[in-house]
Order: structure tokens, then sequence, then C-alpha cells
């Protein structure tokens, strides 16, 4: 669709198009995308060119399960409700303010995962190095540069159960393994470094469905903050419906300075 009028600039999508009768988004109508798809499979559209073959399509949806929710202890929830608690007039401030906490400890480190796997996936190519071989080298640089492998650890799981559903997903779909023996080497070297199991965590796990998937990296926050979108919407709504307001309380010890100078015990 084109419009014009005077002062009007010539935008241009390739994502979405309309006129009066039609949306369609890459060439597919609305209306066979609302009959025959699902929401993954939309999102999936939105970010190639084309909708998604029959086994990219359940993967994907894995995805986007797969981050959905992980309770109100997150990040993100908890800001939600916090936002919610004060606010109680803007469901949608305390939804974007969820979004905004999500990051490189939270939900975005598919991003930086998704360019480890791609830069060990090159050079397992380029020089026939075995995965545990790339993945010790990978890792030694990490904790030199004090770095955290992104993908991995976990608050909560010793196993993230999200994780090996991916697996065998990738397995049963006959999928190229590369990817998945590429992180489940990065989780065994850095099990080696660090003494203990830091398991595959969601932004690992869905990093390596998107590189088995042929997304490049920044989908690895995206599909992250589409997926969440949900859960959190769904926890800044019952903290509005549910609990009464200013209802989060904590304790804190303040350790700062005394008025009288003395310092605090
Ligand atoms: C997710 C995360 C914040 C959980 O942290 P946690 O369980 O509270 O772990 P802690 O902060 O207590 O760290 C425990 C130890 O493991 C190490 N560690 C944890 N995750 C690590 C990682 N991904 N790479 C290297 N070391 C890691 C810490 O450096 C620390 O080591 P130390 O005892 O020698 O100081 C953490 O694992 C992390 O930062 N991971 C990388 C980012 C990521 O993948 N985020 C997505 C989460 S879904």
């Amino acid at each position: 669709m084109q419009t014009s009028g005077a002062g009007s600039q010539a935008w241009r999508s390739a994502i979405t198009g309309f006129d009066r009768q039609r949306i369609f988004t890459k060439g597919v109508p609305i209306e066979e995308l609302m009959r025959w798809g699902n929401f993954g499979d939309v999102v999936f559209l939105l970010f190639k060119e084309r909708p998604p073959q029959p086994w990219e399509s359940r993967l994907f949806n894995a995805v986007m399960i797969a981050s959905a929710d992980h309770g109100p202890t997150s990040p993100s929830t908890l800001a939600a409700r916090v936002i919610a608690s004060g606010n109680r007039r803007a469901l949608e401030a305390a939804v974007a303010g969820g979004l905004l906490a999500v990051g490189d400890a939270h939900g975005g480190a598919g991003e930086e995962a998704m360019q480890v796997l791609h830069e060990g996936l090159n050079r397992i190519a380029e020089t026939g190095a075995a995965p545990a071989a790339v993945a010790r080298e990978i890792v030694q640089r990490y904790a030199a540069e004090n770095r955290r492998l992104p993908g991995l650890g976990h608050r909560f799981h010793d196993v993230d159960p999200r994780a090996p559903v991916i697996w065998t997903m990738v397995r049963d779909e006959h999928l190229p393994a590369g990817p998945v023996e590429l992180m489940l080497a990065l989780e065994e070297q850095l099990r080696i470094e660090k003494g203990r199991l830091l398991p595959v965590n969601v932004d690992g796990a869905i990093a390596t469905a998107l590189v088995c998937l042929g997304f490049e990296p920044e989908i690895g926050r995206i599909a992250f903050l589409i997926g969440r979108c949900a859960g959190i919407a769904a926890h800044a709504l019952e903290e509005l419906t549910r609990e009464k307001p200013m209802r989060i309380k904590f304790t804190y010890t303040y350790d700062g300075p005394q008025p009288n100078g003395k310092s605090a015990q």
C-alpha cells in the first residue's frame, strides 16, 4: 500500500502490507495465518522471509513456550509486580517495566550464546577440531577475561528442564547435531573449570535451537522477550487483581553514616 499527502515521507517496509481489503505479512494473508498458523509461526514469519516448515514450527514454538514464564522470582516478573504494586492504573506500565529487566544476566544472554556457538562451529568446520577442544578454548578464554559464559548457570536448577527438551527435539527432527554437541561440550568444560555443574539454562537452550533454525544472534534476545512478555503480563495482572497496593515489604539494614558522624555498627 502507498500513502501520500502534503508533507508525507515515503517510508518502506518489507514486513506487513495492507490495503482497504487485505492485510498480509511477507505476502501471506492474515486470514491464512489466523486459520492455519499459530503464534510461534507468525513470530517466525516476522523475522524470516517465509513461514516455517512443520519441524521449524515445532522447534520455534518450543522456544516461545520455554521463554514464557518462570514464576514471580525472575527479575522481569518481579519488576512488573513491584510496578503494579505502586501504579494501580496502568497495567501496560508494569508490563513495559518488566521487559526492561531483561538483559545479559536474565533472558538476554541468548544473543551472546549464539555468537559463541557460531564462533565455535566455524572453528570446528575450519580446523576439524573436536567440540571438546574448541569448548575448552572458549571456556578458558572467558575465565581469563573474568567473564561468565552466556547461557550457562542457574540460580535454582541443577538441570534446567527446558534444555533436554530442545536436545531431544533436535535429535528427533534429525537436525545436524553440531550446535547441541558444542553447547553440551561448553557445559562439560565449564564443569571441569569450575569444579561443579553450571547447567545450560533457558538462554543457552533457546540459543542452540535458534542456531539450528538458522537465525542471526539478535534473535536470541528478541525471542526470549517475545515469549516472556506473556508471563510478565500474567504476573502484572495477578498483582493488580489479587494483591493489595504496596504489599511488597522487605527488611534492610542501613549501613551508611549516622547523623552524629558515627559509622554504622
Ligand atoms: C544465571 C546466573 C546469574 C546465576 O547465577 P548464580 O547461580 O547465582 O551463580 P553465582 O552468581 O552464585 O555464581 C556461582 C559461581 O559460578 C560461577 N558462574 C555462574 N555462572 C557462570 C557462567 N555462566 N560462566 C562462568 N562462571 C559462572 C560464578 O562466577 C561463581 O563462581 P565463583 O564461586 O568462583 O565466584 C549466572 O549463572 C550467570 O550469570 N550466567 C550467565 C548469564 C546467563 O546465562 N543468564 C541467563 C540466565 S537464564
